[in-house]
């Protein structure tokens, strides 16, 4: 099963795996990607990935959430990220684009001032954020629809809306950041308007056919936040929101990053959600959330609940990993999910540094 083909929209993908978005942390001061990004993405499309999904690139400056982040918010980089769409192409991968604005989760190091729905500040942001106003919501609407456009562009076959982990379009539908009293807060509805506008946005500017899908949070976890039950509701109005696919997700920031993930009974921790997403929509769903054996990930997709499995660590520590398990070379990922991969200086990028084996295990 994992190695059969999918589809997202109108883009086939070979297999069932999907390189899950992971900020690489290879871009220059200005977002341009570094030469190792450009290595990183052609070792993933020559370990046999279905799907590489970029880490999350700004839409717009004022919404970049930390620094050696990529960004695909002026047209100026389109020649950069043409050079990514084409290494990928050239070993006979498929990628796709995830566009993001931090909000109040973007750092004091990268924007002056975070923008939020509300003004608020600790525990949800590091720092104190400013309510937007109207005219700012408007603009990054189009920040979106435009980055959308430039993916298109670039070679982007297609483009990933991020909806999770507590940046902007998670603040906007989660009753914990948005306490909004105009049309943008308040009821689900108000609180999806926001969604609604950007998914809109995106479809008008990259055409019908485009395939347009979205990582989504689909419960925050705190007390008060949405619960599952909310966000399978808002999934059920995916479809209407001409998006092709999701990948569900939850929690907000690291929490969707679960730790030690060591036995197949603690792998794909975020299936109950799946589960109850599964009845409200008849479009592709990606799970994702500490998917490490083959068996756990066959069993995901047979029982019919998943269309595709992503992976984010296992693939920093074994590019080559979809290779392997379709040359029945391995079963498992050796990614022992310590959460070791983020780099601890400017200029590292991602790495596994989880060796060795035997004194982390
Ligand atoms: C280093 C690192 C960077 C990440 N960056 C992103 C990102 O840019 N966008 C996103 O949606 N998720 C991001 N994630 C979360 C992963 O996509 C994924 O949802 C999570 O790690 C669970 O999957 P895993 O158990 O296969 O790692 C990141 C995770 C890691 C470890």
């Amino acid at each position: 099963m994992l190695f059969t083909p999918g589809r997202i929209g109108s883009l086939e993908i070979p297999n069932r795996l999907v390189r899950s978005a992971t900020a690489e942390k290879m871009a220059d001061e200005k977002g341009f990607p570094k030469p190792t990004q450009e290595a990183l993405y052609r070792e993933l499309a020559q370990g046999g990935v279905g799907l590489i999904i970029t880490g999350h690139m700004y839409v717009d400056p004022g919404g970049k959430c930390h620094p050696e982040m990529t960004g695909i918010y002026s047209d100026e980089l389109i020649p950069a990220l043409t050079q990514l769409t084409d290494t990928v192409h050239e070993e006979g991968g498929k990628i796709a684009v995830q566009i993001n604005h931090g909000g109040g989760n973007s750092s004091a190091k990268t924007v002056k001032e975070t923008l939020a729905p509300s003004a608020m500040g600790e525990p949800y942001y590091k720092r104190s954020a400013r309510a937007m106003t109207e005219e700012e919501i408007e603009y990054v609407i189009q920040a979106y629809a435009q980055a959308a456009g430039r993916a298109k562009a670039a070679g982007f076959d297609a483009v990933q809306i991020h909806g999770a982990h507590g940046y902007l379009i998670s603040q906007f539908t989660s009753p914990l950041t948005n306490q909004r009293v105009d049309e943008w807060g308040g009821n689900v509805w108000n609180r999806t308007r926001f969604l609604r506008r950007v998914c809109r946005a995106v479809r008008e500017e990259v055409g019908q056919d485009y395939p347009v899908f979205i990582k989504f949070g689909m419960a925050d976890g705190p007390e008060g936040g949405i619960s599952p039950k909310e966000g399978a509701q808002i999934i059920a109005q995916f479809i209407e929101m001409e998006l092709d696919g999701v990948e569900i997700s939850g929690g907000v920031r690291y929490q969707s990053i679960q730790k030690k993930i060591l036995k197949p009974e603690e792998e794909g921790y975020f299936l109950p959600l799946v589960q109850e997403a599964r009845p409200q929509t008849d479009l592709p769903l990606l799970a994702v959330g500490g998917f490490r054996s083959r068996k756990v990930m066959e069993r995901a997709l047979l029982s019919g609940l998943a269309d595709f499995i992503s992976l984010s660590r296992p693939l920093i520590r074994e590019p080559d990993l979809p290779k392997r398990f379709e040359s029945g070379e391995q079963e498992k990922s050796t990614c022992i999910s310590a959460n070791k991969c983020w780099p601890e200086e400017l200029n590292t990028g991602i790495k596994c540094k989880c060796f060795p084996e035997s004194e982390e295990a």
